[in-house]
């Protein structure tokens, strides 16, 4: 028991990620809300951002008004105007504000959209593995990059 569980500590405080693997919801590093690494390595689509403001667990403009998306109806209120979010805020605050709200804004009704509820398994921290079913964050790692990289598209100019 007590072997195996320092092997796992050793591993988990030992064990470089590569550039390219994707951080785990329960691995994702804050600074003052930020998050400075990519969650993937892979650069964000801004198309596929752009469609995932729109749809399925995104749906970000249920909550906000988005200036350039005027070709679609129904913009929310609820948030501020993502307009020129991109002059607000860094590439590291929009990911972290996008992985989970509630960092930057205490409170906030902002879903967070990478972030698995609950117990950590430890097995799967360590082992980097996806976790399985209701455990799943709202939005994929690279779905993130994907929704920042068209947030970085928002410029007032
Ligand atoms: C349930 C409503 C809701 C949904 C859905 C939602 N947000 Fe928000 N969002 C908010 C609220 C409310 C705030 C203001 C933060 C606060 O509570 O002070 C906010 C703040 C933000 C901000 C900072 C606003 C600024 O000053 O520019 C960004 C960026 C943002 N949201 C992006 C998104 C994106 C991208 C999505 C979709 C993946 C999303 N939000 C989905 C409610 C929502």
């Amino acid at each position: 028991m007590k072997s195996l569980a320092t092997t796992a500590m050793i591993t988990a405080l030992f064990a470089t990620p590569l550039a390219a693997e994707t951080v785990m919801p329960m691995n994702v590093v804050y600074e003052d809300g930020a998050v400075a690494q990519s969650l993937t390595g892979t650069p964000g689509d801004v198309k596929s951002g752009e469609e995932i403001m729109n749809k399925g667990a995104g749906n970000c403009i249920a909550c906000h008004q988005v200036t350039a998306l005027n070709y679609l109806s129904f913009h929310g209120e609820i948030g501020p105007s993502l307009d020129g979010a991109a002059d607000r805020w860094s590439e590291a605050q929009l990911r972290g504000i996008v992985a989970n709200a509630k960092v930057m804004f205490d409170g906030t009704m902002m879903p967070s959209f990478y972030k698995t509820d609950g117990f950590t398994r430890l097995g799967d921290a360590y082992t980097g593995e996806a976790l399985e079913g209701e455990a799943d964050p709202l939005l994929t790692a690279q779905q993130i990059e994907d929704v920042v990289a068209y947030l970085m598209t928002l410029k007032f100019e």
